[in-house]
């Protein structure tokens, strides 16, 4: 199949674009601003999706059977830092994608988030109330909304927990981002108190392929790991798999209590039931300890961790 895929780039999207080349399908990947090489990409090409008008020609001249947008601004902090910009990553352009999906008859996956929960009553379930608290949640749960809208007979949407594996920068997941930290000399705060299910960027990208392929799953899933586990607890078994020492790689406790400021705006839990999905689909869920097998030192903190 030939499938026009956004976000190439990043965490999950230049996972699909292996994991879709790997099954023998055509991907044809933009990206942004990343110069770095992305594996499995038939076709690669730069463009600005801010760059109103220039999308829609674009994919009407590729003519793709499948539309799988693994484009965003993926961080709730960086959504209040630019609201306009994540507004229109986030919101406007999966409604524009769901559109072209529709007018090609194409099939359309997208990607939305655990985040669109407030996390006081987990396990969530498909039908579950959504109530996000942040703004990213809140874009995310209304892209939800326009792509049902204008692709509902061709769109299936996703929703992901925290995601782990290993990015193309090295900086993007999970355990780079405390390879940051300890590398920087700070301690990684991690909440006691805030649970999640994380699964690897590759695993969601196996469950994506299945989608482009099965035309026959529509609406609103749930994809997730295994194991609902504490932050704190990713941290320290993160560590104990690296072999670092508490003095090299420090983890500070802490609770959704010591940060009054900004714990209303982040979910408690958010425990995801993935039924009716995980029963249909080949892929399976990972445990974290598979998940931690799979993780390499970054790049970037290679050099720090053979110090250490
Ligand atoms: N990461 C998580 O823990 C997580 C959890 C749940 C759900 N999700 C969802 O999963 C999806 C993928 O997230 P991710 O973590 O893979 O994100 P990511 O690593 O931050 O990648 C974002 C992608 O979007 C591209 N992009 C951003 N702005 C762009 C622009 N103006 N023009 C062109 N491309 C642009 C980036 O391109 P460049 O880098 O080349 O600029 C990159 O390829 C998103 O829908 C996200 O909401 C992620």
């Amino acid at each position: 199949m030939k499938i026009f895929l956004t976000g190439a780039s990043g965490l999950v999207g230049s996972a699909f674009a292996e994991a879709a080349h790997r099954r023998g399908h055509h991907v044809v990947g933009l990206v942004g601003r990343s110069e770095l090489p992305v594996p499995g990409l038939a076709e690669k090409i730069p463009h600005d999706l801010l760059k109103a008008g220039a999308l829609a020609p674009l994919i009407l001249s590729h003519f793709p059977d499948v539309i799988v947008n693994c484009a965003a601004i993926a961080e709730p902090a960086a959504c209040d830092a630019d609201q306009a910009r994540s507004e229109a990553l986030n919101a406007a352009l999966p409604k524009l994608l769901a559109q072209l999906a529709h007018h090609l008859s194409a099939r359309l996956v997208h990607i939305s988030s655990e985040q669109v929960f407030d996390g006081t009553a987990a396990p969530y379930f498909t039908d579950s109330r959504p109530n996000p608290v942040n703004l990213y949640g809140r874009q995310k749960l209304e892209s939800e909304r326009v792509v049902a809208a204008a692709a509902r007979e061709f769109a299936v949407t996703v929703r992901a927990p925290l995601l782990t594996g290993n990015s193309p920068s090295g900086r993007r997941s999970l355990h780079e981002r405390l390879f940051a930290d300890w590398a920087a000399g700070k301690p990684a705060r991690l909440y006691t108190d805030e649970i999640r299910q994380p699964c690897t960027a590759g695993n969601l990208a196996e469950v994506l392929v299945e989608l482009c392929e099965r035309r026959d799953l529509l609406g609103v899933f749930h994809w997730a790991g295994v194991e609902p586990l504490t932050r704190h607890e990713l941290g320290r078994r993160i560590r104990e798999h690296f072999k670092l020492s508490e003095k090299s790689a420090p983890i500070a406790a802490i609770t959704r209590a010591d940060t009054p400021a900004v714990s209303p705006a982040r979910p408690a839990n958010l425990t995801l039931d993935l039924q009716p999905l995980v029963g249909v689909l080949k892929t399976q869920p990972e445990s974290f300890e598979a998940q931690l097998d799979q993780f390499v030192v970054p790049p970037p903190f290679r050099e720090w961790y053979h110090q250490q």
